[in-house]
């Protein structure tokens, strides 16, 4: 009996030993000749294309029923783009997480390119494929270089129509990975003056080792890029240190790591508000470059105040300020709320406080003020309540107080002034 299981638009084909076939749908993307273009430029076509990645290793926990491996189709069609990847050296990271994505909750990204080897010429023998591969909501991103493998002429019996490429003879291009830069995270989120790890990472083919790595980190933010750090090593022998520049103070790579595992991972400590943007890592190794993207953002939440520690209730209204301050991003929101002694759920002021201007401070952050009209009508014991919202606040903050009645004690100075007096006049006047 056949299996197929469906998990939203891949097809996953599992095996007896722990190995699946994933089958995932992807474009090839080609820089086209403008043919209708609107605007000029570099215009890009897009061709349905398949990707079969063989034989990935999965969990024991995965019982799935015992399912035939991905079947090409019987009469092989050379119109149809289908790629297929032995996973075996090198492992793609976390491949296995390629299974659970369903498409209808997690957009799936994956592109395929032509892809021409730095200093040499394009050739058909072999060819370079580009892949990127991501999906949204799982932590999961990868650039896979692939090269074709050699058909044999003999066996060879068509040619795939739009990329003049040898087919093997059940109709797919088959080829290897053989270099690929891979991260865990897509975008992370620190703190002011707090630290980071930014993870990358790449694995290469054994049988061709490069002699050389370079990493390159770089930041790129509202339309400025700038060089973070850079590495270049020798891989294959221990003499010569790895040359390592960071460009920002507090930027670090671990070189061990980096020789021993392909971790290129890059942390950064004192975060400051100029360090968010997007960070590109770039691996250089030999004619190859691949790279992964990752977002940071730096998320303050604000220090919140009330002006007042103490709010006796007057005849006139009064100013009753909050004060959000030394946060990051901007959106902060504030609401006041009040709660009569003689209710149960708080009220929303129906005359919100007047905002004061953003102020923005020296090291990037934002304070702003509520300023609200506390009215002279309101009765002692209402609870007034500033809410704060801030994406880096997980549930938003209540600060409150209390209107207290006018003290009775000094309408017992006053009586006690005035009987004073009354006497006194009395005496004098006797
Ligand atoms: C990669 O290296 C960093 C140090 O730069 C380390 O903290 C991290 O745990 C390493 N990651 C892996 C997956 O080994």
């Amino acid at each position: 009996m056949i299996k197929i299981l469906f998990f939203g638009c891949f097809l996953t084909f599992v095996n007896a030993d722990g190995f699946a076939d994933v089958v995932l749908s992807c474009s090839l993307v080609e820089e086209g000749t403008g043919l209708g273009g609107m605007g000029g430029g570099a215009l890009f076509s897009r061709t349905p294309a398949t990707l079969v990645l063989r034989d990935v290793p999965v969990g024991p926990e995965e019982s799935l029923d015992t399912l035939t491996p991905f079947v090409p189709p019987s009469v092989p069609d050379p119109d149809l783009l289908l790629f297929e990847n032995k996973v075996s050296s090198p492992e793609i990271p976390n491949a296995a997480l390629l299974l659970h994505a369903d498409c209808n909750e997690q957009e799936v990204m994956c592109e395929i390119s032509r892809y021409t080897p730095r200093g040499l010429p394009e050739s058909s023998d072999p060819a370079y494929f580009m892949v990127s591969l991501s999906v949204e909501g799982l932590d999961f991103s990868t650039s896979l270089i692939l090269q074709t493998l050699p058909v044999d002429k003999y066996e060879q019996t068509l040619t795939q129509n739009k990329l003049s490429l040898p087919l093997s003879q059940s109709g797919t291009l088959l080829t290897k990975v053989i270099f690929l830069v891979f991260s865990d995270i897509n975008s992370v989120s620190a703190p002011l003056r707090g630290e980071i790890l930014l993870h990358c990472g790449f694995k290469q083919e054994e049988a061709t080792l490069a002699p050389e790595v370079g990493l390159e980190w770089r930041l790129q933010h509202r339309g400025k890029g700038r060089k973070v750090l850079e590495m270049k090593s020798r891989l294959d022998d221990t003499e010569g240190a790895p040359v390592v520049h960071g460009e920002r103070k507090g930027s670090m790579v671990d070189t061990a790591q980096v020789l021993s595992e392909g971790n290129v991972s890059m942390s950064l400590t004192e975060l400051k508000v100029v360090d968010e943007g997007t960070y590109i890592c770039t691996v250089n190794l030999g004619p190859f470059h691949a790279q992964q993207v990752i977002q940071l953002r730096i998320n303050q939440p604000p220090q919140v105040s009330l002006s007042e520690e103490k709010l006796v209730l007057k005849k006139t209204p009064q100013t009753l300020s909050c004060h959000c301050a030394k946060y990051y991003p901007l959106d902060a929101e504030m609401e006041w709320f009040f709660l009569p002694p003689t209710e149960t759920e708080p009220k929303l002021f129906p005359h919100q406080g007047s905002l004061s201007s953003h102020r923005q401070h020296g090291d990037g952050t934002f304070s702003l003020s509520s300023h609200l009209s506390v009215p002279p009508s309101f009765s002692p014991g209402t609870k007034i309540t500033c809410k704060v919202s801030h994406p880096a606040l997980d549930d938003p903050l209540y600060i409150s107080i209390v209107l207290e009645s006018p003290q009775p004690d000094s309408y017992w100075w006053v009586l006690g002034f005035l009987v004073v007096t009354v006497l006194f006049f009395y005496q004098v006047m006797k």
